[in-house]
């Protein structure tokens, strides 16, 4: 037995041909040949009245003759390609129509079948036809759909460890579990986090993002909490904080690693108990916020010297992307290295054919200590000081051209006033970064603050 089905739904999955000729016994035998083959027909005597059966029906493939009186195939094919794109046209060619033919099929027409034409061939070219349509459709379905969940997250790579890495970020973007980025500077962190937000079903939400190392303790607590009047110093009027904001969204903590443990203690409130007050006010606030935290600092190591929290931890640690650093990348650094030429020229408005194959080897050289960040400024450069057609290693930065690793040395003569020694190390720390201050300011131990005062 087989299911019932109501008779108009199952005959619509049929595909619809319609057959045009002006002869209508040709009509009528072809017609029967392909309802006895399982399609729907209709018929039409000359191109016009076949266009007006194009802008009723869904018709999947036109099988149409040539010559015909008023409008012929030909013009058919012409303004029927423009009322329905995807119909598929299969002309009938008689003798001395052949070299039309041919035309017709460089004006989109799948075939022609000659006269006298065998059942056999008619068949099996309809058939051959519909399948084509078919799989053009699956296949603009099926973009149509990965542009729906991928949105326009440019995330560039290739390599077995970024694959992970967004197979991860995917899978979790559904959920509404805490995500902690994990990675050095300029991995791609916050790409990541917008890439979640975007996977998500908060993505037409707010994303908003804080950045905790940015702040002064009561400051930052202010921003994510927002106040009361006369709050603290400062507060005056009332303010609505980042977590009301992110309400039914994502709340992005970027360097939650330098977030104070008193203001972790609120943090892990929110987290635990989904309530939080304004400063300088007790009525609780609750919200629904999915939260995402980046940090290149070692968290577990921070939890075992005591300086940030390890329930909080855990707490954020629910799901860990690990970002690779570029150098462990391999491939992705050409081919992040091609995108952003393609990128820069756009904007520049510069014709570049692309690397020539020294630059290639000098690219991947370099060990690439600001990852990402470094090689797209890198390449921003290239494309701004080359004189094309290819970008050669003559626009290569010195750092790059080197192949030098992480630290370059630095030569302080004794004698040299100490102000001036700390400068030379900073610069030199700033080139081995590709200028990157927050992982220069790492390297050396310092705040970025201090690098912008120092060098100013
Ligand atoms: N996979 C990628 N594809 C394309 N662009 C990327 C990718 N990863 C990083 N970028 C680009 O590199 C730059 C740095 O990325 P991002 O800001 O996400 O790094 P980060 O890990 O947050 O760094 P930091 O720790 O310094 O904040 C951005 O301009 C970003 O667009
Ligand atoms: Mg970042």
């Amino acid at each position: 037995m087989t299911d019932p089905q109501p008779a108009d739904e199952s005959s619509a999955l049929e595909p619809l041909v319609l057959v045009v000729d002006d002869e209508p016994e040709l009509c009528r035998a072809l017609g029967k040949l392909l309802t006895r083959n399982g399609f729907r027909v209709a018929t039409a005597g000359d191109g016009e009245e076949a266009l007006k059966v194009l802008r009723q029906e869904q018709v999947h493939l036109v099988l149409t003759d040539l010559i015909m009186p008023r409008m012929g195939g030909l013009d058919l094919l012409k303004a029927g390609k423009v009322i329905s794109p995807e119909t598929e046209f299969v002309i009938i060619s008689g003798h001395g129509t052949i070299e039309t033919a041919v035309d017709a099929m460089k004006l989109g027409a799948y075939d022609f079948v000659e006269k006298p034409f065998t059942t056999a061939i008619t068949l099996k070219t309809v058939r051959q036809a519909l399948e084509r349509q078919r799989l053009q459709a699956e296949n603009l379905e099926l973009r149509r759909r990965l542009e729906e969940i991928e949105g326009t997250h440019d995330i560039i790579g290739r390599s077995d460890v970024m694959r992970q890495a967004m197979e991860t970020a995917r899978q979790v973007a559904t959920s509404t579990a805490t995500v902690l980025l994990t990675g050095e500077s300029g991995t791609g962190k916050e790409v990541f986090a917008d890439a979640i937000h975007g996977w998500s079903e908060r993505r037409d939400k707010a994303m908003v993002k804080v950045s905790c190392a940015a702040l002064p303790e009561t400051l930052l607590e202010a921003e994510l909490f927002g106040y009361e009047p006369g709050a603290f110093t400062g507060a005056v009027g009332q303010r609505v904080g980042r977590f009301e904001s992110a309400h039914g969204g994502t709340l992005f903590l970027d360097e939650v690693g330098e977030m104070s443990l008193t203001t972790q203690v609120k943090l892990l409130r929110v987290l635990q108990e989904g309530v939080f007050e304004r400063l300088g006010s007790n009525q609780e606030q609750t919200v629904d916020v999915r939260l995402l935290a980046a940090t290149n600092a070692d968290l577990a190591q921070r939890v075992e010297r005591g300086d940030f929290r390890e329930d909080l931890f855990y707490r954020l640690n629910v799901i860990n992307v690990e970002l690779p650093p570029l150098r462990a990348r391999g491939e992705d650094v050409i081919l992040l290295a091609n995108f952003f030429l393609q990128l820069y020229a756009q904007k520049n408005d510069k014709e570049l054919g692309g690397f020539t194959r020294q630059a290639v080897e000098a690219l991947s050289r370099h060990s690439w200590p600001g990852n990402v960040r470094e090689l797209e400024n890198c390449i921003e450069r290239c494309v701004v000081l080359s004189k094309g057609p290819f970008v050669d290693v003559d626009v290569l930065p010195p750092t790059v051209l080197a192949g030098k690793s992480r630290f370059e040395q630095v030569t302080i003569p004794v004698g040299t006033p100490l102000r001036q020694a700390e400068m030379q190390l900073i610069e030199a720390t700033l080139r081995s970064t590709g200028g990157d201050k927050d992982t220069a300011a790492r390297i050396l131990g310092i705040t970025a603050r201090t690098i912008y005062r120092k060098l100013q």
